[in-house]
């Protein structure tokens, strides 16, 4: 067999907790007769993130010190850096009818998808999280009103997974690669340095102009979309999917590019997110990640620049990739391409900036997007892909 080596995942390890075979048949009947614990959406895309080692060295949901010291210091209590609070919120009344070493079934509707022992049980400060982490405790900000409408009692312990939540299986199956797949694929092509890129949106060309100028320096892209839950007003993952394999089929030569999902769910937590991206795309073995303008960010609650700025708060091994920060791109039409500030000398008026907002209005309304500003093969897809939502729910 060929040894996959490569960059290191966080903490050393590729983490592996998913138990298969005789094993798992025999632990997931064994499950059956546990205390069911019911898992949302952002909390089936957390186990399985987890299960696959996408968030190495995590080996379940994070107990009481991890979680404090995670949300106060943004490290692990073994001090490795990591930002974003990974915990399986339950409600009071739950709680009291579990004991701390006693072992759980985390379900999916009526089918057991894992197991837990819970380790611990703690009560959390919300405000206190809010604020760290996503720099305010308004209820507007997405990932703040998901924290606050969740479980007021946390449960740590270890996960192993017995079966796969339905999204792993059914939605876009041919691109749902864990960590050792892409670690391999990545050997497999003879790429040594690899590019990351999270993206949220449709690429425009904006993304495009950046991923390329990445490319020249490295030997191959993976374009790594996130695909778990997102708020209502983004483009949705299905309609996204389909616009990126139009653009990578017209513009991306097929030997430089890896297409696969992130199954995360989105925090919009803008630079603590961008740190926990990195850190997770590092686990699928790549060794550069590009942070641009207001990464993960949402409406005006970060600088355009925070999710870069967050890096300097760690020694560049303790993260572990090299970032390829870059600046607010867009087309100028005097330069007659994509530029930034730093490369453009032209007024404002010559650039083509439309807001996610806009973007988004012009497609319900069935226009076509600026050429300057998408690909008019993405556009197409993108303005039928939401069209026929709109149909859908009419
Ligand atoms: S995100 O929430 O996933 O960060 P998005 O998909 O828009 O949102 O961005 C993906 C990546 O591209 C992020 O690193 C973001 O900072 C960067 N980016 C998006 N648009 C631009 C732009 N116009 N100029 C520079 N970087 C950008």
């Amino acid at each position: 067999m060929k040894s996959v080596t490569g960059i290191l995942p966080h903490g050393g390890t590729l983490v592996n907790r998913v138990l298969r075979g005789e094993v798992g048949k025999a632990v997931a009947e064994r499950a059956q007769s546990l205390p069911r614990i019911a898992l949302d959406s952002t909390r089936m895309s957390d186990l399985e993130l987890i299960a696959t080692g996408a968030l190495s060295p995590l080996t379940g949901f994070m107990g009481q010190v991890d979680y404090e010291k995670v949300v106060r210091e943004m490290r692990l209590a073994s001090n490795l850096v990591w930002t974003i609070p990974v915990v399986l919120p339950v409600s009071r009344e739950l709680a009291t009818t579990l004991a701390e070493g006693q072992e759980v079934a985390l379900c999916e509707g009526d089918r057991v998808l894992a197991v837990m022992e819970v380790r611990e049980k703690f009560e959390y400060d919300k405000q206190l999280e809010a604020q760290e982490v996503y720099r305010t405790t308004e209820e507007q900000h997405p990932g703040v009103a998901r924290l606050y409408g969740q479980g007021e009692v946390l449960l740590g312990g270890d996960i192993w997974l017995v079966d796969w939540p339905s999204a792993a299986t059914t939605e876009f199956p041919d691109f749902r690669f864990a960590p050792a797949d892409t670690r391999r694929a990545f050997a497999g092509r003879g790429w040594k340095r690899i590019v990351g890129f999270q993206t949220r949106n449709p690429i425009h060309r904006a993304h495009e102009y950046i991923q390329k100028v990445a490319m020249e320096l490295v030997d191959g892209l993976m374009l790594h979309p996130l695909v778990g839950e997102t708020k209502g007003d983004d483009i949705p993952a299905d309609v996204r999917m389909m616009s990126y394999q139009t653009l990578l089929s017209s513009y991306y030569p097929a030997d430089r590019v890896m297409l696969g999902v992130f199954p995360a769910a989105m925090r919009y937590a803008g630079p603590r997110e961008a740190v926990f991206h990195a850190i997770a795309r590092k686990n699928y073995g790549v060794t550069h990640f590009i942070v641009g303008r207001d990464h993960a960010g949402v409406g005006n609650y970060y600088g355009t620049y925070d999710a870069q700025r967050i890096f300097d708060n760690f020694r560049p091994e303790e993260i572990g990739l090299t970032l390829l920060f870059f600046d607010h791109t867009f087309y100028c039409r005097k330069c007659g391409g994509i530029v930034s500030i730093k490369t453009c000398p032209h007024d404002r008026s010559e650039h083509v900036v439309l807001s996610g907002t806009q973007v988004r209005q012009m497609l319900e309304r069935g226009e076509a997007l600026p050429t300057e500003f998408t690909r008019p093969e993405v556009s197409k897809v993108l303005v039928d892909g939401m069209q026929a939502k709109l149909k859908a729910k009419a």
